[in-house]
């Protein structure tokens, strides 16, 4: 595990590419990378607006052409996988072998090294995949994300309508401001070498463990009004999002996710050793995002 990684002037003979770029957290690593004059290509089936610096690439990441013409030319890449399987990546990770960038892979602190099977499918996906590019012979850096604060954003219609978010519960867990999770990547993308930093996963949390109802109430605080999470069972939180229109595969997902996941009392300092500066409390997060929810 390194310590602070100086950014200045690594990425500028760098070709990075960042899939799910224009995501949550992809975006917030998109504009770190611009500010360190790295050559950028942004890959996601609908691309943003142009943005200088950046080479914005629309494309499926399970479709051979797009990921041979994503990769080419390419030195680094900062691989989000948004997908529910980790099955279609077998095309993505042939490519990689060809190509040889290094890989930073964005997984998830809840994966279970001792587990079999691990306790949900997202979770799954993201043990799948560190393994898939590990056989591949990638040796990829991994940085492990706790759940990022951005999903709060999902209550933003509710908290907009009334004092109360109902949704499935989940155990609890340190959960984490993206932006810290966009520092990480781009500490880890401005290493200069792989070999200075060791195999282990990076392990990223926010300094404070959290269920779903203290998050609504410190949202509720960063507004200004009381808020308070409302437990609904996951049949009729699941017939909810599906009436929403949420795809079924990912429903389920975050179905399975509420009932099976285990609570994390897991906090780590590793936000702070890559980037220099403490994690970042969920309170900030909401008084900085509080405009998301008027
Ligand atoms: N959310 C969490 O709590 C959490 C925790 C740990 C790790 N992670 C990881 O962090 C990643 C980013 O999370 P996020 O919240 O920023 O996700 P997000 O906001 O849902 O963004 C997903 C991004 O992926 C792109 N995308 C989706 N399907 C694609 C496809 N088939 N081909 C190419 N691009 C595709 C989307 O753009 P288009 O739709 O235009 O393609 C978008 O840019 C997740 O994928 C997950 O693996 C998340």
């Amino acid at each position: 595990m390194p310590q602070t990684t100086s950014a200045t002037g690594a990425l500028r003979s760098s070709s990075v590419l960042v899939t799910g770029a224009t995501g949550k957290l992809g975006r917030e690593v998109v504009d770190r990378l611009r500010a360190q004059d790295a050559r950028i290509r942004a890959l996601s089936r609908r691309p943003a607006g142009a943005l200088p610096g950046v080479e914005p690439l629309a494309g499926d990441l399970t479709e051979p052409t797009t990921v041979r013409t994503a990769l080419e030319g390419i030195n680094t890449v900062l691989l989000l996988w948004p997908l529910l399987d980790a099955a279609p990546a077998y095309g993505l990770v042939e490519e990689l072998t060809t190509t040889a960038p290094r890989v930073i892979y964005l997984s998830s602190t809840a994966v279970d090294d001792t587990a079999a099977r691990q306790s949900d499918p997202i979770v799954q996906v993201h043990a799948d995949m560190e393994t898939m590019l590990r056989d591949a012979g990638l040796r990829p850096v991994v940085l492990r994300s706790d759940t990022l604060a951005s999903n709060a954003r999902g209550w933003a219609a509710q908290v907009r309508a009334g004092d109360v978010v109902t949704g499935p519960d989940i155990a609890r867990t340190a959960v984490i401001d993206e932006r810290d999770v966009a520092d990480a990547a781009l500490a880890l993308l401005c290493a200069h070498q792989d070999d200075e930093l060791d195999d282990a996963p990076r392990l990223l949390t926010g300094p404070e463990v959290l269920s779903r109802a203290d998050q609504v109430d410190r949202l509720g605080a960063a507004l200004g009004r009381p808020l308070r999470f409302e437990t609904v069972p996951a049949d009729v939180a699941r017939t909810r999002m599906l009436a929403d229109g949420r795809p079924e595969q990912l429903v389920d997902a975050l179905i399975a996710a509420s009932q099976h996941r285990p609570e994390s009392r897991r906090v780590t300092d590793h936000v702070e050793r890559l980037t220099g500066h403490p994690a970042t409390s969920f309170e900030q997060w909401a008084t900085d995002h509080a405009a998301d929810f008027s």
